[in-house]
Protein backbone atom coordinates (compact mmCIF):
# COMPACT_ATOMS: atom_id res chain seq x y z
CA UNK A 1 0.00 0.00 0.00
CA UNK A 2 2.90 2.65 0.50
CA UNK A 3 4.43 3.53 -2.24
CA UNK A 4 8.14 3.22 -3.04
CA UNK A 5 9.16 7.00 -1.75
CA UNK A 6 7.41 6.15 1.26
CA UNK A 7 8.73 2.64 1.60
CA UNK A 8 12.08 4.79 1.71
CA UNK A 9 11.02 7.04 4.14
CA UNK A 10 10.02 4.15 6.27
CA UNK A 11 13.50 2.52 6.47
CA UNK A 12 14.71 5.97 7.39
CA UNK A 13 12.57 6.78 9.74
CA UNK A 14 13.40 2.70 11.51
CA UNK A 15 16.46 4.16 11.81
CA UNK A 16 15.41 7.05 14.26
CA UNK A 17 12.24 5.40 16.01
CA UNK A 18 13.22 2.70 19.13
CA UNK A 19 10.21 0.52 18.18
CA UNK A 20 7.40 -0.20 16.09
CA UNK A 21 4.99 1.37 17.93
CA UNK A 22 6.26 4.97 17.58
CA UNK A 23 6.50 4.29 13.75
CA UNK A 24 2.58 3.99 13.79
CA UNK A 25 1.82 7.62 13.48
CA UNK A 26 4.06 8.76 10.61
CA UNK A 27 3.05 5.53 8.57
CA UNK A 28 -0.75 5.98 9.20
CA UNK A 29 -0.36 9.32 7.98
CA UNK A 30 1.61 8.54 4.87
CA UNK A 31 -0.81 6.21 3.59
CA UNK A 32 -3.32 8.90 4.34
CA UNK A 33 -1.26 11.31 1.91
CA UNK A 34 -1.55 8.92 -0.35
CA UNK A 35 -5.27 7.78 -0.32
CA UNK A 36 -6.72 10.60 1.37
CA UNK A 37 -8.23 8.30 4.35
CA UNK A 38 -6.95 5.25 6.13
CA UNK A 39 -9.55 1.97 4.98
CA UNK A 40 -10.02 -1.01 7.28
CA UNK A 41 -7.67 -2.83 4.68
CA UNK A 42 -5.01 0.04 5.11
CA UNK A 43 -5.63 -0.98 9.33
CA UNK A 44 -4.75 -4.55 8.36
CA UNK A 45 -2.22 -3.63 6.03
CA UNK A 46 -0.01 -1.30 9.02
CA UNK A 47 -0.74 -3.82 11.51
CA UNK A 48 1.15 -6.34 9.16
CA UNK A 49 3.85 -3.94 8.19
CA UNK A 50 4.38 -2.93 11.62
CA UNK A 51 4.05 -5.97 13.01
CA UNK A 52 1.81 -5.01 15.69
CA UNK A 53 -2.14 -5.45 16.75
CA UNK A 54 -4.41 -4.53 14.36
CA UNK A 55 -6.54 -3.46 17.69
CA UNK A 56 -3.49 -0.64 17.98
CA UNK A 57 -3.65 0.62 14.86
CA UNK A 58 -7.47 0.88 15.11
CA UNK A 59 -7.19 2.65 18.43
CA UNK A 60 -4.65 5.05 16.83
CA UNK A 61 -7.23 5.96 13.74
CA UNK A 62 -10.11 6.21 16.12
CA UNK A 63 -8.14 8.25 19.00
CA UNK A 64 -6.50 11.42 16.62
CA UNK A 65 -9.17 13.04 14.67
CA UNK A 66 -6.84 13.68 12.15
CA UNK A 67 -6.87 10.64 10.74
CA UNK A 68 -10.57 10.28 8.39
CA UNK A 69 -12.00 7.24 8.65
CA UNK A 70 -13.78 7.25 5.52
CA UNK A 71 -13.22 9.00 2.05
CA UNK A 72 -13.19 12.26 1.69
CA UNK A 73 -13.43 14.94 -1.58
CA UNK A 74 -11.07 16.95 -3.44
CA UNK A 75 -11.40 19.47 -1.02
CA UNK A 76 -11.72 18.96 3.03
CA UNK A 77 -13.26 21.93 4.47
CA UNK A 78 -12.82 21.53 8.69
CA UNK A 79 -14.82 24.32 10.38
CA UNK A 80 -14.03 24.77 13.41
CA UNK A 81 -17.28 25.78 16.04
CA UNK A 82 -15.04 25.54 19.36
CA UNK A 83 -15.84 28.73 21.73
CA UNK A 84 -13.25 31.09 19.85
CA UNK A 85 -15.42 30.37 16.35
CA UNK A 86 -18.46 29.81 17.80
CA UNK A 87 -18.47 33.07 19.64
CA UNK A 88 -17.13 34.72 16.31
CA UNK A 89 -19.51 33.46 13.68
CA UNK A 90 -18.61 29.37 13.73
CA UNK A 91 -21.79 28.16 13.67
CA UNK A 92 -23.08 30.37 11.36
CA UNK A 93 -20.16 29.95 8.70
CA UNK A 94 -20.49 26.11 9.21
CA UNK A 95 -24.14 26.25 8.19
CA UNK A 96 -23.26 28.78 5.26
CA UNK A 97 -21.14 26.30 3.81
CA UNK A 98 -23.16 23.41 4.60
CA UNK A 99 -26.24 25.45 2.96
CA UNK A 100 -24.19 26.26 -0.18
CA UNK A 101 -23.16 23.20 -0.97
CA UNK A 102 -25.65 21.17 0.06
CA UNK A 103 -24.96 18.96 2.25
CA UNK A 104 -24.83 18.49 6.04
CA UNK A 105 -21.70 18.37 8.46
CA UNK A 106 -19.66 15.22 8.23
CA UNK A 107 -21.13 14.88 4.17
CA UNK A 108 -19.17 14.85 0.77
CA UNK A 109 -20.78 16.76 -2.08
CA UNK A 110 -22.06 14.41 -4.70
CA UNK A 111 -19.49 15.70 -7.15
CA UNK A 112 -16.92 14.36 -4.69
CA UNK A 113 -15.46 17.63 -4.87
CA UNK A 114 -16.18 18.86 -0.89
CA UNK A 115 -16.42 16.98 2.21
CA UNK A 116 -17.42 19.61 5.25
CA UNK A 117 -16.22 18.36 8.70
CA UNK A 118 -17.04 20.12 12.20
CA UNK A 119 -14.08 20.12 14.38
CA UNK A 120 -12.93 20.93 17.58
CA UNK A 121 -10.51 23.49 18.30
CA UNK A 122 -7.53 23.37 15.89
CA UNK A 123 -5.56 25.79 17.63
CA UNK A 124 -6.09 29.46 16.05
CA UNK A 125 -8.60 30.66 18.54
CA UNK A 126 -6.61 34.09 17.79
CA UNK A 127 -8.05 34.27 14.54
CA UNK A 128 -11.60 33.10 14.62
CA UNK A 129 -13.75 32.23 13.35
CA UNK A 130 -11.23 29.88 11.28
CA UNK A 131 -11.90 26.57 8.60
CA UNK A 132 -9.00 24.26 7.77
CA UNK A 133 -8.92 23.28 4.15
CA UNK A 134 -7.00 20.06 3.07
CA UNK A 135 -3.21 21.67 5.20
CA UNK A 136 -4.19 25.34 5.05
CA UNK A 137 -5.47 27.37 7.49
CA UNK A 138 -8.06 29.84 6.79
CA UNK A 139 -9.16 32.85 9.19
CA UNK A 140 -10.81 35.84 10.39
CA UNK A 141 -13.45 34.20 7.55
CA UNK A 142 -16.67 36.30 7.07
CA UNK A 143 -19.19 34.58 5.08
CA UNK A 144 -18.19 36.96 1.65
CA UNK A 145 -14.73 35.43 2.10
CA UNK A 146 -15.91 31.64 2.27
CA UNK A 147 -18.18 32.34 -0.93
CA UNK A 148 -14.83 33.60 -2.60
CA UNK A 149 -12.67 30.76 -1.28
CA UNK A 150 -15.45 28.64 -2.11
CA UNK A 151 -15.47 29.82 -5.64
CA UNK A 152 -11.78 29.57 -5.87
CA UNK A 153 -11.95 26.03 -5.20
CA UNK A 154 -14.69 25.27 -7.94
S1 LIG B 1 -11.87 27.78 18.87
FE1 LIG B 1 -11.62 27.71 16.73
S2 LIG B 1 -9.50 27.59 16.49
FE2 LIG B 1 -9.73 27.51 18.63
Amino acid sequence: MLNEDNLKKLETLRGRFQTSQSLTLPVLWMIQEQYGWISPEAMEYVSHLLNLPVSHVYGVVTFYTMYNQKPVGKYHLQVCTNVSCMLNGGEELRDHICKRLGVSPGETTQDKKFTVTEVECLGSCGTAPMLQANDDYYENLSLAAVDELLEKMK
